[in-house]
């Protein structure tokens, strides 16, 4: 994360317990919810085509639905766990925008679980197109609104509420509680078809081994792998 002078500090360039969060802080954020819309649209292809693949094809569709599934999952236990907390104790006394979070944990309470029931119908072959359709329609129906909700009415409120000492920490701790085979899933994941500007403002806020290491090691496993198609 880069350095941004303030006021209380401006000629050291250290962040201050005040020290706003950047844009690119947040569009790591938005470069996520694209990447949940790109996998969003290979679900809607799927749904089209579905029964009537190979079964090399339909392993490449699992292993593509379980780095989404799991990114989304992952992304939505991390917003209820540490970032709404950080803000629900600053908005006390603004029930208007406690309402927000309380509507943003709502949506993911209904999320997980159409993931789950999608998830068991991949899973059964008998499965047939029409209820794979229908549980992909479900799924991208709650996905879209929450994405765009969150969007509107949280990512405002994450920038004037979480400072970027809060983002760091609770970043951090977050990525204490995921395996690291989920780790080295996340950088190539979000950078799958990202724009050179995109990825370089995912790789400037990785530390330069990680980078090195996604460089080397990660990207290059992950993009061996056929996913989706
Ligand atoms: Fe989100």
């Amino acid at each position: 994360m880069a350095d941004v002078p303030t006021q209380e500090a401006p000629m050291t360039g250290t962040r201050t317990r005040s020290t706003p969060l950047t844009e690119d802080d947040l569009e790591i954020m938005r470069i996520l919810h694209r990447a949940f819309r790109r996998d969003g649209a290979r679900l809607a292809r799927t749904a089209e085509r579905y029964g009537t693949e190979s079964e090399e094809v339909h392993d490449a569709l699992l292993v593509g639905w379980h780095g989404f599934s799991s990114s989304l999952h992952h992304h939505h236990t991390i917003e209820d766990a540490h970032i709404w907390p950080v803000m629900r104790a600053k908005l006390a006394d603004r029930p208007d925008d406690l309402a927000v979070l309380d509507a943003m944990e709502a949506e993911h309470a209904l999320i997980d679980p159409a993931l789950e029931r999608l998830e068991h119908a991949f899973d059964d072959r008998e499965a047939d197109r029409d209820e794979v359709a229908g549980r992909i329609e479900e799924l991208l129906t709650l996905l879209r609104s929450h994405l765009d909700h969150e969007e509107r009415d949280a990512f405002p409120l994450i920038s004037e509420l979480v400072t970027a000492q809060e983002w760091q920490a609770l970043t951090k701790a977050s990525m204490k509680e995921l395996r690291l085979s989920d780790i080295a899933q996340i950088s190539p994941y979000l950078l799958e078809d990202a724009s050179p500007a995109e990825v370089r403002v995912v790789l400037d806020e990785l530390p330069a081994p990680v980078r090195l290491v996604h460089r080397f090691w990660w990207n290059p496993r992950y993009q061996r792998v056929r996913r989706w198609e």
